[in-house]
């Protein structure tokens, strides 16, 4: 199976990632997880990455391909992978395009898991992450059984970027660069369509029936 997750900042990438990766045995390739563990990591890449994400806008197209494109050609992304939050620019969009067809590859759906805006925001000032298993909780919406502690033990955070005014930002970014991509997939014919807005289980069966 391979597919991508696409959706506003907030619309629940992350959260359905972890059980649609459980099911298939794919890999879940999140470039914004990606350059979070970079700039723990202290890297020239994060580094690079920091100013960018802080602000709420897009790592330049360059070194996004780049780390996808590696990732790629890892052996366990042979059997499908799950992209979330890749593609987000229309380069990156042919970006992987071109990866994709030098691999021999197709993709079997692009998911566009649709939320209001209005909706968006006090998820994403609300969310909290698990420190250790990277899993997406929320003070209101998805609470964890034990204020500030994951379900694996670990602590929870609040990511630099939830604050509203990075969210606003993240959200017109994602208007202006990333919705013109949902043409381009329609094109394609691999657009499938899923209401965001409903309990995080049944966005998932939803996701699961639109996949076959
Ligand atoms: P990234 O980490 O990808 O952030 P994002 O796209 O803004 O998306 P989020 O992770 O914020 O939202 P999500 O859809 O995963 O929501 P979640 O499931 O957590 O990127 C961060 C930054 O990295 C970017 O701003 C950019 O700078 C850079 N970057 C990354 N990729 C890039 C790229 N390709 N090119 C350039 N730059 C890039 O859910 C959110 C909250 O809602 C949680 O609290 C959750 O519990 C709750 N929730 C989820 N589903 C539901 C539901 N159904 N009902 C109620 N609450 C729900
Ligand atoms: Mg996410
Ligand atoms: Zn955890």
């Amino acid at each position: 199976m391979r597919i991508i997750l696409m959706g506003g900042p907030g619309a629940g990438k992350g959260t359905q990632a972890n059980p649609l990766v459980e099911r298939f045995h794919i890999p879940h390739i999140s470039t914004g997880d990606m350059f979070r563990a970079a700039i723990k990591e202290g890297t020239a890449m994060g580094l690079k990455a920091k100013s960018f994400m802080d602000a709420g806008g897009l790592v330049p197209d360059e070194v996004t391909i780049g780390i996808v494109e590696e990732r790629l050609a890892q052996p366990d992304c042979a059997a499908g992978f799950l992209l979330d939050g890749f593609p987000r620019t229309l380069a990156q969009g042919s970006a992987l395009a071109e990866i994709l067809d030098r691999l021999g590859i197709k993709l079997d759906g692009v998911i566009n898991i649709e939320v209001a805006h209005e909706v968006l925001i006090p998820r994403l000032t609300g969310r909290r992450i698990c420190r250790t298993c990277g899993s997406s909780y929320h003070m209101v919406f998805n609470k964890p059984e034990k204020e500030g502690v994951c379900q694996c033990g670990g602590e929870l955070y609040q990511r630099s970027d939830d604050t509203i005014e990075t969210a606003e930002n993240r959200l017109n970014v994602y208007n202006k660069q990333t919705e013109p991509l949902i043409a381009f997939y329609e094109e394609k014919g691999l657009v499938k369509r899923i209401n965001g807005d409903q309990p995080i289980d049944k966005v998932f069966q939803d996701i699961l029936q639109a996949l076959g």
